[in-house]
């Protein structure tokens, strides 16, 4: 006797027409955001020992690497400072004509089209690497606060679209929204980094910018892994201070915050694919345990199909490429 089963989710996945028909998630370039790595100097490249396949540009290189990757359709990237003169104060973090500034105009005038982020933090600036000014072995919030709004407006003078606070100070949403509006810069976005937890998954992007704070470490800013409701209350208050989207960081061993945050706010939600993710899927790939296109694209599939909207990621480029050959 044969059986007789009505209800068959097999049939859906028969051909690749069906399986196409029924997929609820894509994944496009347009989705992405490439964080990049500038520093001084002229025709430089240097590789990342942390960050396999990532480099620190000149101004210069980045300007033709942007170039070759707005061509894959990278239409979006988010600028980190490697600076070399850093400070207690972090004053090159607020120089008009820092290195952040300069590649923000440069990258203005080369690719108009290309829509380009700013990240705000001190850790870069300080010789602490803390994302924050230190006073008595303690970060500062307000201080600091003044700090990123000064940066902020450095940045917008120099044309950013975007900056992003990751920072984790309290109430640097707002007072960055004011500062901007005050100076006329109303259309200057912000993408704050809202759900930003202490993770141990940052450290090759640190090697990046020789930022690994030299004492403690930045669980008093940042968020305990351990907790979803604080997620919403941080969430909350950026929405409510004004930020533009907010951000969910890390991404992969927090889909449960993108999936939750994605259904709470009514502003486009951001995962940040971090340093370590991209790392771990590289070295498996190496040892010949991960077939690594297959990882990048499935990881990033996941990121968005639980939610986010937009992924800054270190495969961007690659994945644009492998999306436009395969999408
Ligand atoms: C610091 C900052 C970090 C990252 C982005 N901005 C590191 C940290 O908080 O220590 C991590 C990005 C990554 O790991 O890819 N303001």
């Amino acid at each position: 006797m044969s059986h007789s089963n009505l209800l068959r989710p097999r049939r859906l996945r028969r051909s690749s027409a069906n399986r196409g028909l029924m997929r609820e998630t894509r994944l496009h370039p347009e989705d992405l955001i490439y964080p990049m790595f500038v520093c001084e100097g002229e025709g430089k490249r240097h590789p990342i020992d942390t960050l396999p396949g990532q480099f620190r540009y000149s101004i210069d290189t980045l300007i033709e690497s942007c170039k070759r990757n707005f061509d894959l359709g990278i239409s979006t990237v988010n600028l980190f400072g490697y600076c070399i003169d850093k400070s207690e104060h972090a004053d090159a973090a607020i120089d008009a004509n820092g290195l952040i500034p300069r590649a923000v105009r440069a990258l203005k005038d080369s690719i108009p089209g290309l829509c380009i982020q700013t990240d705000l933090a001190l850790d870069p600036y300080t010789p602490h690497g803390h994302d924050g000014l230190v006073v008595d072995g303690e970060i500062v919030n307000d201080p600091t606060v003044n700090v990123l709004c000064h940066m902020a407006l450095a940045h917008a003078r120099a044309g950013v679209d975007w900056v992003s606070p990751s920072d984790m100070m309290d109430g640097r949403v707002g007072a960055i929204r004011r500062t901007l509006d005050a100076e006329g810069f109303e259309q200057v976005a912000i993408l704050a980094y809202s759900a930003k937890y202490a993770s141990c998954f940052y450290s090759p992007f640190r090697g990046a910018l020789d930022s690994t704070p030299g004492q403690g470490d930045k669980k008093t800013y940042q968020m305990d892994p351990a907790n979803r409701i604080e997620a919403f209350k941080e969430v909350q208050l950026d929405v409510d201070e004004g930020a533009d989207a907010v951000m969910v960081k890390p991404a992969g061993m927090y889909l449960d915050l993108v999936r939750e945050v994605r259904n709470r706010v009514n502003l486009p939600v951001a995962a940040y694919q971090v340093s370590g993710e991209y790392a771990m899927i590289h070295a498996a790939a190496e040892k010949g345990w991960l077939d690594r296109d297959a990882a990048m694209l499935e990881s990033l599939l996941c990121i968005k199909r639980a939610g986010a909207d937009m992924i800054l990621t270190y495969f961007a480029p690659e994945a644009a490429a492998a999306l436009t050959k395969n999408p």
